[in-house]
């Protein structure tokens, strides 16, 4: 089936919950090892909407197959950074999805947000999520050794970021 984009909306933050929780139990990408409790996922997806931030949704039907969302910080002196965060389902990958929805994010976090830079921590393992994010224009900024020791395995946490 062919895969839509749309921007966030309450009527996928079920689905989006469970991407999340799928992606985050294969304890290897996100720093969460489980989603979290639904309502507290409906609630950030309604506050994300009302608000019109950047998140968007690939959809296989009405299954959220991939999620990427640049929040901005809410302390004063850091509102013109927005915060990355992506996943694609495991079946759906390289497939262009997280391409897609990485531009779609950026350009809706700086044209409709205002935002003047994006920053993620990205795990140095994670050679894929980097090289996307290489192409779509971010830069290592730094990288915090053995940050994450889980099941007995080290991984440093790589910083980028990228001026818009
Ligand atoms: C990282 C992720 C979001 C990329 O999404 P995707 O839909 O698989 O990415 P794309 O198909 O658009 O590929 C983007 C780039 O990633 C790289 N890539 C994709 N598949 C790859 C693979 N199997 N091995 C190495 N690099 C790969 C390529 O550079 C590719 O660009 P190209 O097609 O122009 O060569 C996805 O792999 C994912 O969800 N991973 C687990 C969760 C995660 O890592 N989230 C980010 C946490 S910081």
């Amino acid at each position: 089936m062919e895969i839509r984009y749309e921007h966030a909306s309450e009527k996928y933050a079920e689905s989006f919950g469970a991407a999340v929780d799928a992606v985050a139990r294969e304890r290897k990408y996100l720093v969460a090892t489980t989603g979290f409790p639904p309502e507290s996922t409906i609630e950030f997806v309604r506050d994300l909407v009302e608000n019109n931030l950047a998140q968007y949704f690939a959809l296989d039907g009405e299954t959220v197959v991939g999620w990427c969302d640049a929040l901005p910080m809410r302390s004063e002196g850091f509102r013109h950074v927005g915060v990355l965060g992506m996943g694609v389902l495991p079946g759906h990958r390289g497939r262009g999805i997280g391409t897609k929805l990485i531009r779609l994010t950026i350009k809706h976090a700086k044209k409709v947000n205002g935002l003047e830079k994006i920053e993620l921590q990205v795990y140095k393992s994670n050679a894929t999520a980097i090289s996307l994010y290489e192409k779509a224009g971010f830069f290592r900024e730094g990288e915090r050794i053995d940050a994450r020791k889980l099941d007995g395995r080290y991984d440093n946490l790589v910083l980028m970021g990228l001026k818009l």
